[in-house]
């Protein structure tokens, strides 16, 4: 079970704000995420029964919305925006430099569990493309350059626990 006590109250805390309890979904699973790491099929299930709402519209939500992790993933979730704008400002090439320095492709998470890097539609960020979510961190005017010193940076981080 996911859903406590605590998580329990703050949903309970946002049922005055909203019409229905279809909108409480999207901060449901929100909460499930930052306790568990990712939204698992028996957490959808989880989800549907508390908000006594169809398992099939909690799958539809989850498996909509790429900020729902649908597979367990890494210390540092690498998400790198292909869209068009970051495309122009080279995140295909960033894309590749991060596959080659992790060793995985694009979807994996390295062996170790430290980062899991996937590509994402558009981040609302395009004025400072190409950008990397990191986690909930925004990495913006991204080069090749910069990103090493990121990566160095949470290969650091990750070192020191
Ligand atoms: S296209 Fe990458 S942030 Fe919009």
């Amino acid at each position: 079970m996911i859903i406590d006590q605590e998580i329990s109250q703050r949903i309970d805390a946002l049922r005055t704000h909203l019409p229905t309890e279809q909108a409480l979904l999207l901060p449901l699973l929100h909460e499930m995420q930052a306790k568990a790491g990712w939204i698992s099929r028996e957490a959808m299930a989880e989800a549907a029964q508390f908000l006594k709402i169809p398992l099939a519209r909690v799958v539809e939500v989850a498996t909509f919305y790429t900020m729902y992790n649908k597979a367990p993933i890494g210390k540092k979730h690498l998400q790198i925006c292909t869209n068009v704008t970051c495309f122009l400002r080279g995140s295909d090439h960033l894309l590749a430099c991060l596959e080659k320095r992790l060793g995985i492709h694009c979807g994996e998470t390295t062996a170790d569990g430290q980062y899991t890097l996937s590509e994402v539609e558009c981040l609302a960020a395009c004025g400072t493309a190409p950008v990397m979510q990191v986690n909930d961190d925004y990495h913006e005017n991204l080069d090749e350059s910069s990103l090493e010193g990121l990566m160095n940076r949470l290969d650091q981080e990750l070192k020191n626990g």
